[in-house]
């Protein structure tokens, strides 16, 4: 308990409690930044990137990152008093991290401060024998015009993370010199029109990852297959939770195979098209499993399972559109098809656990939904053929009443007929009777 109050003294007397530049925005009226305003090219660049640099408005001016004298405005044109030139290589990222590396210097701007730490940790920390032309940190977030990782225009900003990776990681001028290396050129691509890659640049779906999100941003490595299920399961909660109650997570945990990457490619992940999903839940099981094996049977008699159960949503799908065509109400059915489609969508998910008892369990719970629906449909067809019945004897009678009619009508007019003639005959015989 005495040792945190110890520590903050400690924290107050090695670091400056105010950060050691101006707090105000970067002064435009220092030396630097006047003389520099009237140079060109790569001298005058930097100050008028700076403008909308995040550090100016931390009130961080040129003198911070190069030294010299900010109000010196000629001996030996100001660069003087400490003055550092231009930093290269490992001086950048001191030079950085000078900064965001102090609890003290960052502590009133809620940044992480363990940038550093990662980066040299990471596989872009250059070490023997490894391609060449790693990047900085520089390289990633510019030297001036700075950036917060929140603003759309930082090459930082999660829609543009894969390009900037991609600038070596692709097929772009650093392509050649990470080939000498043991990376891929082809990343950027694989990735881009894959699932995640299409849903974020495509869709600006920004729930998708982009490549920092699975490699971090600074502490950048390819990812062992144990740490994948942390990794993936960030988003896809449910395959994991499966994945970790199955014989793949004992076997990860023992073996080191497979993660998640064992059966999906890390960047070319494709979507299934609807109804393929599960003809090609096996494809991979044989890289790793002989054909004949238990592994694969098992793997077999989960996928017929599901087949079956797909199948049976199909056909009452059909059923229903049968129905609904024909001017029913299927409100009822609509409903129980939308709990047996909910049932089903866990089963892809749960084909992760490869039990074989949670997967009856789930098409169980679908098939008694389909059925309940199917005996909707049924009654409904039912009614269908009783009130086409009932519609067959009325038509029938009306057409024996109109007969009955139409016979009737004959009679009369054949009765009035024959009543007019014998008119006709009584009054020819009254005339043609004895003269007076
Ligand atoms: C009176 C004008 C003037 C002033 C004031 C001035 N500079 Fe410069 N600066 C120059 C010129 C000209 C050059 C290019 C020639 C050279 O490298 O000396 C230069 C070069 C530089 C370079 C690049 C050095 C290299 O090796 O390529 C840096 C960095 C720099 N200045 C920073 C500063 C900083 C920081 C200050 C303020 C403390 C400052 N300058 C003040 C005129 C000035
Ligand atoms: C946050 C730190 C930082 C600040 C603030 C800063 N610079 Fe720099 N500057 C750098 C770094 C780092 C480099 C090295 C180039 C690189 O790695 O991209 C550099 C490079 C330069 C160069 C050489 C450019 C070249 O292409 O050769 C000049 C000139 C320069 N800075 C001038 C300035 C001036 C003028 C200001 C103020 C308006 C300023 N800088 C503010 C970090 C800074
Ligand atoms: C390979 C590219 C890359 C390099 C190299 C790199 N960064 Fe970053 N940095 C990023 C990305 C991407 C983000 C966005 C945050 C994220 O996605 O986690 C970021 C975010 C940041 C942030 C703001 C977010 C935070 O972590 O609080 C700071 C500050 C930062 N970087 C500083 C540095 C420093 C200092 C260095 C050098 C030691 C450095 N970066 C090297 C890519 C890089
Ligand atoms: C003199 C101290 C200092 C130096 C040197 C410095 N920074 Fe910063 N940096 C800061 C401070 C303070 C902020 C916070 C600014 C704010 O949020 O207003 C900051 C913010 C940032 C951010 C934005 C973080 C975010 O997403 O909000 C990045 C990125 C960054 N710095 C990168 C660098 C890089 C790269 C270098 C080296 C070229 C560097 N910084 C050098 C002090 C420094
Ligand atoms: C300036 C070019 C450059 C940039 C930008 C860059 N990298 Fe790298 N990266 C390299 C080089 C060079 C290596 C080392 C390659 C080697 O030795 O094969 C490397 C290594 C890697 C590795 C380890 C490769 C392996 O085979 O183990 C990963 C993962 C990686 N980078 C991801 C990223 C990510 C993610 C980003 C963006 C946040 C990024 N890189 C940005 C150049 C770059
Ligand atoms: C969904 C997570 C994920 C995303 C997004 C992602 N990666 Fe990877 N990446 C991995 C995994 C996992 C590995 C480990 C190798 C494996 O298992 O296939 C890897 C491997 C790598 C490697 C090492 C070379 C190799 O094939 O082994 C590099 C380089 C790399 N990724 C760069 C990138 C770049 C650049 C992006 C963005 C354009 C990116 N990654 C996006 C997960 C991802
Ligand atoms: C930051 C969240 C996130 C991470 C981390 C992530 N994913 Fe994804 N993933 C998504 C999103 C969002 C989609 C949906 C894309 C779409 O269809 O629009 C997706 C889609 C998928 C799909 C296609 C699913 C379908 O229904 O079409 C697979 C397979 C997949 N991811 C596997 C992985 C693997 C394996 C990993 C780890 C290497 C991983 N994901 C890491 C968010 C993530
Ligand atoms: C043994 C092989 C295997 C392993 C290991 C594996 N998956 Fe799958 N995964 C499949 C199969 C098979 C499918 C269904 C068919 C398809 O999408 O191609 C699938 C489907 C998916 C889907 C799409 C589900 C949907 O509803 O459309 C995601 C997301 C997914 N897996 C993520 C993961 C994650 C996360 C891990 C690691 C925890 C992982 N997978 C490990 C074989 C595997
Ligand atoms: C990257 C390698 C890899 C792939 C791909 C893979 N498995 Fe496995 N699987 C293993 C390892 C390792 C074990 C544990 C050792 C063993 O039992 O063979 C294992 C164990 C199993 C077990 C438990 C076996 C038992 O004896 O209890 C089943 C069931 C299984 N896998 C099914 C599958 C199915 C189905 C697929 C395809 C969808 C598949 N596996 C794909 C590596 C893999």
């Amino acid at each position: 308990m005495r040792t945190v109050p110890f520590m903050v003294i400690l924290l107050l007397v090695t670091q400056p409690a105010q950060a050691d530049w101006a707090g105000a925005p970067g002064e435009r009226t220092d030396s630097c930044v006047i003389c520099h305003s009237t140079l060109s090219g790569r001298l005058f660049a930097p100050v008028f990137q700076w403008e909308r640099d995040v550090h100016r408005t931390a009130g961080i001016n040129c003198h911070h990152c190069h030294g010299g004298d900010p109000s010196n405005m000629d001996s030996a044109l100001g660069h003087t008093s400490g003055f550092t030139g231009v930093p290269v290589g490992e001086e950048v990222v001191d030079l950085c991290s000078g900064c965001h590396s102090s609890a003290g210097r960052m502590r009133s701007f809620a940044l992480r401060i363990d940038q550093d730490a990662l980066f040299r940790s990471s596989d872009h920390w250059p070490v023997e024998g490894q391609g060449k032309n790693t990047p900085t940190c520089t390289t990633c977030h510019g030297s001036h015009g700075i950036l917060s990782q929140e603003d759309p225009l930082s090459p930082v900003y999660s829609l543009n993370i894969p390009e900037l990776c991609g600038s070596c990681h692709g097929a772009g001028d650093w392509g050649t010199d990470i080939k000498e290396g043991s990376s891929p050129p082809w990343i950027f691509n694989s990735y881009r029109t894959g699932v995640h890659g299409r849903a974020l640049l495509e869709d600006l779906n920004l729930r998708a990852p982009n490549c920092a999100t699975c490699h971090g941003a600074h502490s950048t490595a390819a990812p062992p297959p144990e740490l994948t299920p942390a990794i993936c399961g960030r988003c896809h909660m449910e395959e994991t939770r499966y994945f970790n109650t199955g014989p793949h997570r004992a076997a990860l945990n023992v073996v080191g195979e497979p993660g998640c990457t064992g059966c999906h490619e890390a960047h070319i992940l494709e979507s299934p098209p609807a109804g393929m999903a599960i003809q090609a839940a096996l494809e991979t099981c044989p890289g790793c499993h002989p054909e004949d094996g238990k592994a694969l049977q098992m793997g077999r008699s989960i996928v017929t399972e599901m087949e079956g159960t797909a199948l049976s949503i199909d056909s009452l799908r059909r059923l229903r559109e049968d129905i609904s065509l024909r001017g029913f109400d299927t409100l009822q059915v609509d409903l129980l098809l939308q709990e047996a489609e909910s049932w089903f969508s866990q089963i892809l998910p749960a084909f992760h656990a490869l039990s074989t008892d949670r997967i009856r369990e789930l098409t169980g719970m679908t098939l008694d939904k389909v059925n309940a629906a199917e005996d909707l449909l049924q009654a409904l067809s039912m009614e269908l053929s009783m009130r086409r019945l009932g519609l067959l004897v009325i038509s029938l009678l009306c057409f024996l009443t109109i007969c009955l009619l139409a016979a009737k009508l004959r009679l009369l007019e054949k009765m009035e007929k024959d009543r007019k003639l014998s008119d006709l005959k009584d009054s020819a015989d009254n005339q043609g009777g004895p003269s007076p």
